[in-house]
């Protein structure tokens, strides 16, 4: 044990006489020696050198984690939403920090996340968390100096450092080089392969361990494959939190789960993910795929972290028909800042809503015509607002991104017009509010391709009979971004379609079925249709 002992003098007073320094030096090495024992015990220490409040304390899955870790060294948790997993990952940086550097070892412990803000704004504010709650009488050192050793992201003592580092660079996490080792993943779902490599190289040997945390997404990468216990990562061994477990430990309600199986279907993507904690696949027939959604939700906390909203141009309107909410959604530039829900479907309330916010902000409404709708878009118009009529139902000459597919109705317009604004591949920036309702209602249409090459989107009341409800949010979000002529693609040859782009984190693969899909429309395209087209004076080849 080394702790430095002038540091250790430096914050208790000084001991007024012989026996207060011998008691001091006594306590001191007590401390040291019992530290000593969570070596191999990270559930004794987060049990007991953390601060528990009556009745608190780590559930009965997050001390499994604890037991097994030292054991397996190599350990995937997937489990539902806010089960404590980037907690429990907080947990073990301390306790791996603290008692590597006790034993006066070199070490290191990198923590990486697939996109930079979990590691900013979650894991590392909750490591700070829980070292404000460390018993530091335990541990038998002074508490870490703020701004000295403790940063925002990293933690700097004398014989190595915990540090964050963005998960495409994998050269970061190969150079971490120490006898002793910790790799945490947080959201480790889309983490991207090279970055697991370059920490598995490091894992073969030595005092190393790696926890990888994460609600499960669609069944694809690696720790996907982990999970599945695919030949080649054996060494890992897997926990899945149920949601059972997470409701037994409180920390879950109950009701929160019950209400997320009535929004999302419980046989949905997200319901399965989010709820359940298990892979599963956006439907093969759905408009959005959930991934989609996840990823707009990132861009636009991090347009709400830097306060960087564009200009407000448009409010979605759909309006409530026999009993559904009214939602507006405002958006700024590419971005849906924020939805209004109401309770109401009167045309005088939701006029008065809408005209106010085309008062404050200017920008038009696309009201969704259809009922109580057409109402709101008289006296809007009335009031010489800029109001646009959007109605579901009816015909539209729009087409699809590659110019060839048509669409049955309005309806079915629209919803694949913000399919392709979501699109990965084509490089738009749509950024979504992360609402549990939106996300259910934008990955629960499916579609159809009917056979005279138009593609019809699942009705709104198709919906309503399968899920047991509507849609709103979807549909408002759906209308603001709705425009009769197409948005201004960069021009594409149809060979380009089939490129596929990969989205950060995504394997190959992925990427690679994305393709084989869109090549299956290509075909049912070329099908019906002749080699080589004319489209806008540019001249297309089917190969
Ligand atoms: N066993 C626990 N006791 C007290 N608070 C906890 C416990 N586990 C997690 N928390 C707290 O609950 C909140 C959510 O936990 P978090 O770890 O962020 O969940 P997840 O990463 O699974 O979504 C955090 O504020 C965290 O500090
Ligand atoms: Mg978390």
């Amino acid at each position: 044990m080394s702790w430095p002992r002038a540091s250790t003098r430096s914050t208790a007073p000084p001991p007024s006489s012989l026996l207060g320094l011998v008691a001091r030096e006594f306590m001191a090495q007590a401390a040291e020696v019992s530290f000593a024992g969570y070596r191999d015990s990270p559930d004794r220490f987060v049990l007991e050198c953390f601060q528990w409040e009556e009745g608190e304390g780590p559930t009965i899955y997050q001390l499994d984690v604890l037991r097994r870790l030292p054991r397996e060294r190599r350990l995937a948790l997937r489990g539902p939403h806010s089960l404590g997993k980037t907690a429990l990952a907080a947990w073990i940086v301390v306790w791996f920090a603290l008692t590597r550097e006790a034993m006066g070892v070199d070490w290191k412990a990198a923590t990486t996340a697939s996109v930079w803000r979990q590691l900013s704004l979650y894991l590392w504010p909750e490591i700070h968390k829980w070292t404000r709650r460390l018993k530091w009488d335990m541990i038998g050192r002074p508490p870490f100096r703020e701004k000295q050793e403790l940063l925002d992201l990293s933690l700097s003592l004398e014989h190595g450092e915990a540090f964050a580092v963005a998960s495409d660079r994998a050269d970061s996490i190969e150079g971490a080089h120490a006898s002793h080792l910790l790799y945490v993943f947080d959201e480790a779902k889309a983490i991207p392969p090279a970055t697991w490599d370059a920490a598995e190289g490091a894992l073969a040997s030595g005092d190393c361990y790696a926890l990888a945390i994460s609600t499960p997404g669609e069944p694809q990468g690696r720790f996907y494959e982990i999970h599945q216990r695919k030949p080649g990562y054996d060494d890992w061994s897997t926990r899945h939190v149920t949601l059972a477990e997470c409701i037994a430990a409180g920390r879950v309600s109950p009701e929160w789960a019950e209400q997320r199986a009535r929004q999302w279907g419980e046989s949905s993507a997200v319901y399965q993910n989010r709820a359940l904690g298990e892979f599963a696949s956006s439907d093969e027939d759905g408009v959005i795929p959930l991934a989609w959604v996840e990823a707009a939700n990132e861009r636009w906390r991090a347009l709400e972290g830097a306060g960087e909203w564009g200009d407000f141009t448009c409010v979605g309107v759909d309006v409530g028909r026999g009993g559904d909410a009214t939602v507006l959604a405002l958006r700024h530039g590419e971005a849906i800042r924020e939805l209004r829900p109401y309770a109401v479907a009167d045309t005088m309330a939701v006029t008065g809503h809408v005209a106010g916010i085309l008062q404050a902000h200017g920008g038009e409404a696309v009201v969704d015509v259809i009922g109580v709708g057409a109402g709101v878009v008289d006296r809007l118009k009335e009031q010489g607002k800029a109001v646009r009529a959007f109605n579901a139902s009816e015909h539209t000459d729009a087409k699809d991104r590659s110019g060839e597919l048509g669409f049955v109705n309005k309806r079915s317009a629209a919803w694949w017009r913000l399919r392709e604004l979501l699109d990965p591949a084509n490089g738009h920036e749509i950024a979504l509010p992360p609402d549990d309702l939106l996300t259910g209602d934008l990955t629960a249409p499916h579609w159809r391709d009917m056979s005279a090459g138009k593609i019809a989107v699942e009705g709104k009341e198709e919906i309503r009979k399968r899920l047991g409800r509507s849609t709103d949010s979807g549909d408002a979000v759906v209308q603001a971004f709705w425009e009769e002529a197409a948005p201004s693609y960069p021009p594409f040859r149809i060979a380009r379609i089939t490129r596929s782009a990969i989205m950060p984190g995504e394997d190959p693969r992925r990427a690679e079925e994305r393709r084989k899909r869109r090549e299956k429309i290509r075909r049912k395209v070329r099908e019906r249709r002749a080699k080589r087209v004319t489209i806008g004076g540019r001249e297309y080849i089917f190969r």
